[in-house]
């Protein structure tokens, strides 16, 4: 059967496209599960992306990774810099985490430099604009082999 990986996405990435393109880019989170859904299949990986803007809402997000998926891979947006709660969550998954940043973190405010999700995940892609979450994907087939 066909491994499952989440794809989970934090605050404002709903609005990738038209939120400071400048930053982020030009294309847009459903070009993204676009990406990683063909990817997937190249793969033999399942993907199922989610975006929530609430803490809370991704730390449930983590929870159902539990039962349904073998790996995540994780763009917490701001709250990768402030979030104990989603570390932890992410701490009761037991498959591989790759975190995920679109923009260069460490090239930017100093506030962006630390992640707590870091604490965690297996790898960190950063700067890589959206081919990051496909560079994570491959990474997971390799993992999950
Ligand atoms: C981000 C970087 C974060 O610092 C920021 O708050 C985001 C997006 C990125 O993908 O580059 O919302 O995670």
């Amino acid at each position: 059967m066909a491994k499952t990986i989440h794809i989970l996405n934090g605050p404002n990435l709903n609005l990738l496209g038209k939120r400071q393109p400048e930053i982020y880019g030009a294309e847009t989170l459903a070009d993204v599960e676009a990406n990683c859904a063909r990817l997937g299949a190249e793969l033999g990986l399942t993907t199922a992306l989610f975006q929530s803007n609430f803490e809370g809402g991704i730390v449930e997000m983590v929870h159902r990774a539990r039962d349904e998926a073998q790996g995540i891979i994780i763009n917490p947006a701001a709250y990768t810099h402030t979030s104990v709660a989603i570390l932890d969550a992410l701490n009761t998954f037991e498959g591989p985490v790759i975190e995920v940043h679109i923009s260069n973190v460490h090239k930017r405010e100093a506030f962006r430099h630390h992640s707590y999700v870091s604490l965690r995940a297996d790898g960190v892609i950063a700067g890589l604009g959206i081919q990051g979450y496909e560079l994570a994907l491959r990474r997971m087939a390799t993992l999950l082999a």
